[in-house]
């Protein structure tokens, strides 16, 4: 047993299934190249099975991959294992994980005994192993199903050639102590337990997800499973910053360590909440934006005389810097490329010649810019894939009423305008945007915020639709209130377009069935 964890970052996959954070092709690939290059052991790339669009991007970042082990999950049937490896066969390192839920609320999904289980389970990883020589099992819910039951699943998979044995606490369930000991038992008392790399896979729903993560590493298990931000479904996943730099800061009573680079946290955490839609909250730990700010007049002064006092860890530590540089209509090219690489983008000259041009234009609108400005500013850039695209928007509003839009927009390449009446000028913009969009999402979700200080702050807006059991997420930010809204609309819209393209929406991950094991 060695004190090296391997992290495995499954934000493309199990990240990705949070309600309304899809992401785009180019930006799973952009986050898996940000992972790769952070030193990320595995990159659980997506659900190949689940869409088209799945399969394009794991296929495409397992040939774009380096040094990650690229992953993609397939549930226990031939047909899912088949195209899991078609797409991850590209890689260096190409990994299949194949999981089926073995705890009694989860076999009696597709109505399997525990023996036509347990045959289920040697089939599936014999013919993952017939394929990959890297092949992880995982038994789903884990954390409940029953002790003799789960110790023949993982002893059926490690004799069927699994070289990984996933543990997941699939619904957050379990807590420290009892985490650590699963995976002591399992490694003592299974056939072969000492042969293989146990993981731990832990949500968040009690809000012990890390703790149970560490504690399962101190029980024996080598590789942790979590996602950026801990973004994941409902209370999400164990966030990687946090196991990466707990290893690190308490290095003294948790002998072990990742070889991830730490310095690269900060940018793929606020680039995960930019291409997510999901913001990180203010205090969380690590990455919140108050995670290294003093307000207190007691910290302050403390902290002015020696850091130590309340800080555990370096802002450097994580990618910060010590000093946070303000842009203004003065900055140059290179304080611009600085700051943007900071925040998590590399641009080619040409991109940031372009970036500069529209950083200017804002500079010269508000005196200050700051990050969060810049990361707006990106975030429009970022549109070239999206099928809908403002060209123009109009607003007449005021104390006398109809409110009006006139709006231009260009959906697959082809102008379109209209022009419309609402209640206030947000709903008439809406509503304008629907006249030459016509769909049926329900708005869940409005929500607006100054990501800045001063009546010339960019308002940052979230919108978030719901279209059958489909749920997207939009985000945008202007200096323009109702500009930012109806970008913000448009955003959600074609995520939603993206959404749509994942089958059936009963079915919870990203379209496809958990209960349909059948081969
Ligand atoms: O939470 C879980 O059990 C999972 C499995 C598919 C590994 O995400
Ligand atoms: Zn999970």
């Amino acid at each position: 047993m060695t004190d090296r964890v391997l992290i495995f970052d499954t934000t493309l996959r199990d990240g990705e299934q949070s309600p309304g954070a899809t992401m785009t092709h180019a930006e799973k690939l952009e986050i898996a190249a940000m992972l790769d290059d952070m030193s990320v052991d595995i990159i659980e790339a997506g659900f190949p099975i689940a869409s088209e669009g799945d399969f394009a991007a794991v296929s495409a970042i397992a040939k774009a991959s380096r040094n990650s082990t690229i992953c993609g999950l397939s549930r226990a049937n031939f047909k899912d294992i088949d195209r899991c490896w078609e797409a991850v066969k590209h890689a260096a390192k190409p990994r299949i994980h194949t999981f089926i839920g073995t705890s009694e609320l989860h076999r009696a999904i597709p109505n399997l005994t525990m023996d036509q289980m347990a045959e289920r389970i040697h089939d599936c990883v014999t013919h993952a192993r017939n394929l990959c020589d890297d092949v992880q099992w995982s038994s789903m819910d884990a954390t409940r199903t029953e002790w003799d039951f789960l110790k023949r699943t993982v002893e059926i998979a490690i004799a069927a050639g699994a070289t990984t044995i996933n543990i997941p606490d699939t619904v957050g369930y379990t807590a420290p102590v009892e985490s650590a000991d699963l995976i002591r038992r399992l490694i003592a008392e299974c056939e072969g337990g000492k042969d293989v790399i146990f993981a731990t896979h832990c949500h968040n729903d009690l809000g012990m997800a890390t703790a149970n993560s560490l504690a399962a590493v101190e029980g024996g298990a080598r590789q942790i499973e979590c996602t950026i931000n801990g973004l994941g479904e409902r209370a999400g996943n164990t966030a990687l910053e946090e196991v990466v730099m707990a290893m690190k800061v308490r290095s003294d009573i948790m002998p072990f360590h990742s070889n991830v680079d730490s310095k690269k946290i900060m940018a793929i955490s606020r680039r995960v909440a930019t291409v997510s839609g999901f913001p990180v909250q203010f205090n969380k730990a690590i990455v919140g934006k108050n995670a290294f700010a003093h307000e207190s007049g007691i910290h302050q002064d403390g902290m002015l005389k020696n850091a130590e006092t309340f800080e555990i860890m370096r802002p450097t530590d994580v990618g910060l810097t010590e000093t946070s540089l303000v842009m203004g209509k003065h900055s140059g090219r290179a304080a611009l490329r600085s700051k943007l690489s900071e925040l998590g983008y590399e641009l080619a000259d040409n991109q940031l010649a372009d970036v500069f041009v529209r950083f200017k234009e804002l500079a010269d609108r508000k005196k200050e810019v700051f990050e969060e400005d810049l990361v707006a500013l990106m975030r429009q850039n970022e549109a070239v894939e999206d099928r809908i695209k403002l060209k123009s928007l109009r607003v007449v509003c005021g104390t006398d009423g109809p409110q009006t839009a006139d709006i231009v927009l260009t959906i697959d390449g082809v102008e379109k305008s209209a022009s419309t009446t609402g209640d206030g000028p947000v709903d008439s913009a809406f509503n304008a945007v629907k006249a030459l969009f016509d769909h049926k999402a329900r708005l869940q979700l409005y929500q607006v915020h100054a990501v800045t200080e001063g009546t010339d702050a960019q308002a940052t807006v979230s919108v978030r639709l719901e279209e059958d059991g489909r749920i997207a997420t939009g985000q945008s930010a202007d200096t323009d209130t109702v500009v930012a809204s109806t970008k913000a609309y448009i955003n959600a819209l074609n995520r939603l377009i993206v959404r749509r393209e994942k089958t059936a929406p009963d079915h919870d991950t990203k379209g496809v069935s958990y209960k349909d094991v059948g081969q």
